[in-house]
């Protein structure tokens, strides 16, 4: 929580009203009769970066899909910006919804549009915004995420770690300030996993915004967060900075991170202690 206002100087013109950002209170989720989500009550400040971790099935992606609006709640509230989801009107929604941007898990780009296309789209269903303010805009996306020569490439043509970059470009499209990727490197090879963990690191520094990333990646989470709330069953078992998280005696935390390490194939955890290492070194925040 006290990094919330760290490097935010020249973005102080977003409103900010002191509270949290999102606020999820007592949430049930249920799909026909099975309930998933169990009661989660979280706070997320303005300019947070927060990993939701959790294993296969725990119920993050359906938490996401909540925060957003897309699934409704059984019981419980999710407010964004005060504006609580269940009770807001269209055009209520409509204002929360500018302020987000997604990018889901299989949230594919358009197969017969141009990466730059692609980006643009929110811009052009959006806004009214001049063609050529928007080209300007996309390159600005596409710059910040290391695809500005591919930007006349169909997404067929494209790498599955370029793909991914794409996605979080499009989701930057319209300067949000929540930015919610589901599982961003899930499915790389670690190299360019963690190639797009970086990416989302500098993105965290460069443009102020809130982030929250959902991931069953440990090395993931523990990179780019500054607090980790661990999901379990559809119940919150930790919520906490990084830090703190990683001291954690709580013998259901270290089961379940010790879990999460066990169910690795032997090259993810030689990635996990790759970066556990460069972790640990005081001097990694710095200089990328
Ligand atoms: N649309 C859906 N309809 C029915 N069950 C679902 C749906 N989406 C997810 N589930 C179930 O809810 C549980 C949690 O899923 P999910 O939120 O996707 O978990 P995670 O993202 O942590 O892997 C799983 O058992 C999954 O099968
Ligand atoms: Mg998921």
């Amino acid at each position: 929580m006290s990094s919330q206002t760290a490097g935010a100087s020249e973005h102080d013109t977003k409103q900010d009203t002191g509270g949290p950002i999102i606020s999820v209170r007592d949430l049930r989720v249920k799909y026909g009769d099975r309930e998933i989500l169990h009661g989660v009550s979280l706070d997320i400040q303005p300019r947070e970066t927060i990993a939701i971790l959790g294993g296969s099935g725990s119920g993050k992606s359906t938490l996401l899909r909540t925060m957003v609006g897309l699934e409704k709640p059984a019981s419980g509230t999710v407010s964004i910006h005060g504006t609580n989801l269940s009770r807001a009107s269209a055009s209520e929604l409509d204002q929360v919804r500018k302020k987000i941007g997604l990018s889901f898990q299989g949230g594919a780009l358009i197969g017969s549009m141009t990466v730059a296309e692609n980006v643009a789209l929110p811009l052009r269903e959006h806004t009214n915004l001049a063609g050529s303010t928007i080209d300007v805009m996309v390159r600005i996306k596409l710059q910040q995420v290391g695809l500005i020569k591919f930007q006349h490439f169909m997404p067929s043509q494209l790498s599955g770690g370029m793909k991914k970059r794409a996605a979080l470009a499009r989701a930057m499209a319209m300067d949000p300030e929540i930015l919610f990727f589901d599982e961003p490197s899930a499915g790389l090879d670690p190299i360019i996993a963690a190639g797009i963990d970086n990416l989302i690191l500098n993105l965290k520094k460069a443009l102020a915004v809130t982030i929250v990333v959902v991931t069953h990646e440990l090395a993931s989470a523990f990179l780019v967060a500054d607090r980790i709330i661990v999901l379990d069953g559809g119940h919150i078992v930790a919520d906490a900075p990084a830090e703190e998280l990683k001291r954690s005696t709580h013998p259901r935390i270290q089961q379940f991170l010790n879990r999460v390490a066990d169910s690795d194939t032997a090259e993810d955890v030689d990635y996990l202690s790759l970066f556990m290492e460069q972790l640990l070194k005081p001097s990694h925040m710095e200089g990328r």
